[in-house]
């Protein structure tokens, strides 16, 4: 059975999607089957990994009840569109309605060992579906001033979620995102978070870099388009499975990749 992580964040634009798509990139050059799950309606995991506009069914589909995930999956990616914005207005009425991505995933979770859920930049049903999804709830974090209240607000999402909806869920940490570390806010940024979140921040900080949107208007993997920037994702992507436990074969395959993407 896959371990589901989402990623999710309080505001827009703090890497989330970045995260998913080169997590996913990463664990499968180490042999995992992943399954990438986009839970916005802007699409853009869908859009990265390159699904076409009109695949059908979509996770649209899969939340209105009108498809099974399974048929939904195209590539190994189980893509959304605009029309997941109005499946989310529909779904809000229904009864379950935080339970619907849980129960349509769980038909394909036994395919994967991991599944990643992207979710969009709000903290409204859908993140609350792909936390009630999830085995694990990671938060991206912007390394801007307010980083902390954003990640207070995420915070308060999962524990509801995990109060009232599902008492297994765990958070697995905040990875600082987006960060340039030679501001004076960003390095303020991660001393706030490690003050109030101990270990749950992750050591691994991925560096902000214009080859980031370089690489994603490429359609080329940030591992491969400047890998010293990767080797940001390839720290996370280790640490991730650390708090996972159980994958030390896969641990010594990353620590393979690694020295072959940034050699010493
Ligand atoms: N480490 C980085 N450094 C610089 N730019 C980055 C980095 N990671 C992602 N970006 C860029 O920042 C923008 C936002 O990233 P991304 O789409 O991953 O964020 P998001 O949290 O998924 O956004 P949204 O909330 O809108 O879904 C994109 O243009 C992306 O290419
Ligand atoms: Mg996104």
């Amino acid at each position: 059975m896959a371990e589901t992580i989402t990623v999710l964040s309080q505001k827009g634009g703090t890497g989330k999607t970045t995260a998913v798509r080169t997590l996913a990139d990463v664990y499968r050059r180490i042999g995992l089957e992943v399954l990438c799950a986009d839970l916005d309606p802007q699409g853009n995991l869908s859009d990265y990994f390159d699904v076409p506009a009109d695949a059908s069914p979509t996770m649209a589909d899969v939340l209105a009840g009108q498809a099974k995930a399974a048929d939904a999956v195209h590539d190994d990616v189980l893509p959304a569109n605009l029309g997941l914005a109005e499946a989310e207005l529909v779904l809000g009425g229904k009864m379950g309605r935080e339970l619907t991505l849980r129960r349509s995933l769980s038909e394909v979770r036994g395919y994967y060992d991991l599944v990643l859920v992207d979710c969009p930049p709000s903290l409204g049903l859908l993140t609350v579906n792909a936390l009630v999804a999830a085995d694990h709830a990671v938060i991206s974090s912007e390394a801007e001033y307010f980083s902390l209240q954003g990640v207070e607000q995420a915070l308060e999402v999962v524990e509801l979620a995990r109060d009232s909806l599902h008492p297994e869920l765990d958070w697995l940490g905040v990875v600082l995102n987006i960060a340039d570390m030679r501001l004076v806010h960003a390095r303020e940024a991660l001393q706030q978070l490690r003050d109030r979140f101990g270990e749950r921040v992750f050591e691994a900080v991925i560096r902000r870099s214009v080859r980031y949107a370089e690489s994603a208007e490429r359609g080329v993997s940030i591992l491969d388009y400047a890998p010293d920037l990767g080797a940001d994702y390839l720290a996370l992507a280790d640490e991730l499975l650390a708090r996972l436990d159980g994958y030390r074969e896969e641990r010594g395959r990353l620590a393979a990749l690694r020295a072959e993407l940034v050699p010493a």
